[in-house]
């Protein structure tokens, strides 16, 4: 193989081995296959930059190249003649550039101002608050609180309020748009419509403190059908655990412990400080999307993992270890987990 390539062949080995290994319209994290009408618009906006500096490149590279052979130094002894100032050409790389900045500025800004429109009056409100280190969405027409997945309905326009309850994060699910940052004490849009149903990967993408790396969530986009189905159980009452059950164990567990004070569940607990956990069993991703276990009993386990030592899963978790034994962890990932 080396010899066929040849000694200077070499170094494009590793760097074609790693552009094969990075599928990139295949990542789940990937911009280039957007699925929402602002994923669309950044993409196009993205593909025509990106044609405008493949041009200019090969421009100024081919100049580069013709002037190093032209010019290069024949006669060690002689000078090249000496110009100062060429106005045409002067104007010519000012005006030029300005004309290509303003083309893009032209495609761009419109873009940014819809992305932010006023929503119009059917659209599916959101509130998107920035926690350290987790996601909290609110729909304040639906009456449903969430935290980590965000659940979204194919087809319709939505309306994302960003805004954060400590420090500044940054809302980002490449495969829908952005990303867009959230303030405290603002609010910054979104205005998408999600195209297609599937499950798209978000991540924090403003550093925010140690964990900002392990802040994540799924968008979860659903047919308008499943959406309803999904509102309708996340609306219903909290389930109560049936008399006896290790579930009922568990629940007995949650309100002597510290959890009442941050977390609600509704009919037992009104916290506010963590994420509302009356559906939490419902849920995809537990931790801040950090832990996405697959199937019931991962899940089970990754519970039990983040109960007996939160900060050990997530550094700097605000959820701190609350010595748990090991009877008191099962009973509560019982309870949890059934909290469908
Ligand atoms: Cu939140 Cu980075």
């Amino acid at each position: 193989m080396a010899g066929v390539i040849g000694q200077r062949g070499l170094p494009v080995l590793p760097l074609a081995a790693f552009l094969a290994g990075c599928d990139l319209a295949r990542s789940p994290a990937s911009t280039l296959v957007p699925k929402s009408d602002f994923g669309q618009e950044s993409h196009r906006l993205f593909t025509l930059v990106l044609w405008i500096d493949v041009v200019i490149f090969l421009i100024v590279a081919g100049i580069l190249v013709a002037a190093i052979i032209r010019f290069r130094e024949r006669d060690p002894a002689a000078l090249p003649p000496q110009v100062r100032g060429n106005p045409r050409l002067e104007l010519t790389w000012t005006i030029l550039p300005a004309v290509v900045l303003t083309v893009i500025a032209f495609q761009t800004v419109p873009a940014i101002f819809k992305s932010q429109a006023a929503p119009a009056p059917d659209a599916l409100r959101v509130r998107v608050i920035g926690h350290q280190w987790w996601w909290e969405f609110e729909y304040p027409g639906l009456g449903v609180r969430t935290a980590s997945d965000l659940y979204l309905p194919a087809g319709k326009p939505v309306f994302l309020e960003l805004t954060s309850q400590d420090v500044i994060h940054a809302f980002w699910v490449p495969q829908l748009g952005g990303k867009r940052d959230t303030v405290p004490g603002q609010k910054n849009r979104i205005l998408m419509t999600p195209t297609t149903p599937g499950e798209y990967p978000g991540q924090c993408a403003e550093f925010c403190g140690e964990s900002h790396a392990n802040m994540r969530h799924w968008a979860v986009v659903l047919p308008p059908a499943d959406f309803d189905a999904w509102v309708a159980r996340q609306k219903s009452p909290a389930v109560e655990p049936a008399e006896g059950s290790p579930a009922a164990k568990g629940r007995e567990v949650f309100l002597q412990k510290q959890c009442v004070g941050c977390h609600t569940i509704q009919g037992a607990s009104a916290g506010g400080l963590g994420p509302d956990l009356s559906h939490f069993g419902s849920r995809k991703t537990i931790a801040g999307g950090m832990l996405a276990p697959k199937g019931p009993e991962a899940f089970a386990g990754d519970l039990a993992r983040w109960l007996r030592n939160p900060p050990a899963v997530k550094p700097g978790s605000l959820m701190p270890n609350l010595r748990l034994t090991d009877v008191e962890v099962a009973a509560l990932v019982a309870y949890l987990t059934s909290l469908k």
